[in-house]
């Protein structure tokens, strides 16, 4: 396989997905993990620090040309997959009622991926934006200045119909996340293999488990609940 041919085969296209989707992965798993810092007690140092570590840290900024790039492969990959299946379905059933057998959340990738999309776009331009471009308040620990993003998540969470787009767009990654690691596995010739069983638990629990931490932390914002950890952050 050629370098077009990456980009224009159906295996090709299937690649392209299988192996952005798991940057993305990585991605998710660190954000989590940073975020989840609001979940504990004294969540706006604790936070703060931690996502100051993050945004001044050199590979980490070149990492995020890579996200961003990753991202929008992801996304033109997969709407290009989507119009090719769903040309390819009309052409073989006079009704496109989608097949029986495979489940919902297979067919309607696009349209989860779509809600995604749009949930990231307004997440963007909530803290990324005020975080690179300007727009949010500097507080001090020991002497040194830090962006306040906790006190930008406690401005943005404080509007309920927000907490609950916030919460539509974790269901929307769960759902994309549980076909989609399936999904890559088979791409990537995994499913073959007979670690494949281990491969869907972790995949189905990541699934589950990561949009569900990011679900608590505009709850947890929104109503002030903290897990008393005695001030302890999870970084450092
Ligand atoms: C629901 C809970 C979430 C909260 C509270 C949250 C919070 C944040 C914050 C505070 C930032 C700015 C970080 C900075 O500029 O240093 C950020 C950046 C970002 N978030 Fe989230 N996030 C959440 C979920 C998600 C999800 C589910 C996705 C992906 C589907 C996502 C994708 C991103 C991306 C792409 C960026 C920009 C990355 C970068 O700064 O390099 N976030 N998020």
């Amino acid at each position: 396989m050629n370098w077009s041919q990456i980009f224009t085969s159906s295996i090709g296209k299937k690649l392209v997905m299988a192996m952005t989707g798991f940057f993305l992965v990585v991605f998710l798993l660190v954000h989590c993990y940073i975020n989840a810092n609001v979940l504990f007690s004294n969540p706006e140092e604790n936070f703060n620090r931690a996502a100051h570590f993050m945004g001044s840290n050199i590979l980490i900024r070149i990492m995020e040309i890579g996200l961003f790039l990753g991202f929008i492969l992801h996304i033109v990959q997969g709407y290009k997959l989507e119009l090719q299946n769903r040309s390819s379905r009309k052409s073989r059933y006079a009704v496109t009622a989608g097949n029986k057998t495979s489940k919902w959340y297979s067919r309607s990738m696009a349209l989860l991926g779509t809600l995604i999309l749009l949930f990231l776009v307004l997440h963007l331009v909530h803290f990324w934006v005020p975080s690179r471009f300007g727009g949010l308040t500097d507080v001090q620990y020991d002497g040194k200045t830090y962006h306040n993003l906790y006190a930008q998540m406690q401005d943005i969470f404080a509007v309920p119909w927000v907490v609950v787009v916030y919460l539509l767009g974790c269901f929307s990654l769960s759902w994309h996340l549980l076909h989609g690691v399936q999904s890559a596995a088979q791409t990537l010739g995994i499913s073959s293999k007979n670690y494949f069983g281990t491969i869907k638990t972790i995949g189905i629990v990541f699934s589950i488990v990561v949009p569900l931490l990011f679900a608590l932390m505009p709850l947890f914002v929104h109503f002030g609940w903290q897990i008393n950890t005695g001030g302890v952050s999870l970084l450092f």
